[in-house]
């Protein structure tokens, strides 16, 4: 029979207008920037837009990748369990309470998948990490959207007054994306004291790693005391291994057992747990990420706020910047100069995303940024 050969654009337009017709959504809103660009669209280009570790690996788990090549005739079933004890083991839990992911975004995907059943709505910041509300809206479960305080920070008592019998799942990013703010030890405590027991508590510790403050605490500290918690995290940050797509989740093991009936079967390469089983002993290659990174971001806070800007307290690897206007066109204006920075966020409009690149990336954002705003005005050239 022959085929008909679609491209993945048409397919994805043909599906769109298929589930726009059903009342589904036609894209998620965190995929839409300019994800399909092929590599060669990036060539050359400054990529401070996804929040990704601009060393990546180290060489250690470079050499795991390459090795896994003589593995890849079979399925990684061994492997894949090895990877989940060793997660356990780092965060002293039974084996039993860890989901590995097909990057965390299957993690998030899961939980809504899990607890979003029925009449349930979820409960999250605006702006935050959309995947949660994405993944929420194919359940057809309303959202329920708190703005973040003046500070840019999660309105933690709105949040938890909001939570009802109704919410399935509170979704709470620390540090958050975008704006790379934290919620505190203490805030979190009251927070977890205030939400009804029979709403899922999903933490994204995506950024974890790069969060310097002495009032930050990981969630994974109540996870024994917390049965409605499920903490989240990553290897595609200060890992650097985004491409190899790996996340997982700690919970309540009756709670992960739920969450893992919605995985996909055999959904990380042999590739990726390899990578990830070595990341996970380079701890050295964690501190040198973390420390060149979060160096850099406080040279690029200072100079931002040397030029007398509004910056987040960022305590990950990106930060926002207020441009006083609009950010859509100042967005096309860093492309013109061969950088790429993060997408609009509609409820934050003026506000620019910025990845922390190397210091030399950062450095050529910082000149390019000198020359669209000058001094307080936004001079975008035609
Ligand atoms: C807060 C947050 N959570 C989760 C993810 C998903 O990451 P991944 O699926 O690569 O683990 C991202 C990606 O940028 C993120 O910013």
């Amino acid at each position: 029979m022959r085929r008909v050969a679609l491209t993945r654009r048409e397919f994805a337009l043909g599906l769109g207008a298929a589930a726009a017709a059903a009342g589904a959504p036609a894209a998620f809103a965190w995929r839409s920037e300019d994800q399909g660009a092929a590599p060669a669209k990036h060539a050359g280009l400054i990529r401070l837009n996804f929040n990704e570790n601009p060393y990546g690996p180290g060489a250690k788990v470079a050499a795991a990748m390459t090795r896994s090549e003589g593995e890849a005739m079979r399925y990684p079933d061994a492997e894949y369990a090895e990877l989940q004890k060793e997660i356990a083991a780092l965060h002293k839990v039974a084996p039993e309470r860890v989901i590995l992911g097909f990057g965390s975004t299957e993690i998030l995907r899961v939980a809504d998948a899990a607890f979003l059943g029925g009449d349930k709505n979820v409960v999250a910041a605006a702006p935050t990490f959309e995947a949660v509300l994405d993944y929420a809206r194919v359940m057809r479960a309303a959202p329920v959207r708190v703005p973040l305080t003046l500070d840019a920070r999660h309105d933690l008592p709105v949040m938890a007054a909001q939570c009802s019998s109704k919410t399935g799942v509170v979704y709470v990013c620390n540090p958050n994306n975008p704006t790379g703010t934290i919620v505190t030890r203490k805030e979190m405590q009251q927070f977890f004291d205030q939400v009804p027991k029979t709403t899922m508590i999903l933490m994204d510790e995506a950024y974890h790693h790069f969060v310097d403050s002495p009032n930050y605490a990981s969630a994974t500290e109540w996870l024994d005391k917390l049965p409605n918690l499920v903490v989240a995290r990553t290897f595609s940050k200060v890992y650097g291994l985004a491409g190899m797509r790996i996340g997982y989740g700690i919970g309540d093991k009756d709670v992960i057992a739920a969450m893992r009936e919605q995985l996909l079967q055999d959904n990380n390469s042999s590739a990726g747990i390899a990578a990830a089983r070595v990341a996970l002993q380079d701890q050295a290659h964690v501190a040198e990420c973390r420390s060149r990174i979060n160096g850099t971001r406080a040279w690029l806070t200072k100079q931002l706020k040397g030029l007398g800007c509004k910056v987040t307290d960022s305590q990950a690897n990106f930060l926002m910047v207020d441009m006083g206007s609009d950010v859509g066109p100042i967005i096309a204006e860093f492309r013109k100069r061969g950088i790429l920075v993060g997408r609009k966020f509609p409820s934050m409009p003026t506000w620019l995303r910025v990845t922390i690149g190397t210091q030399e990336e950062t450095a050529a954002f910082f000149a390019a940024f000198r020359g669209i705003y000058c001094g307080g005005n936004v001079c975008v050239a035609a």
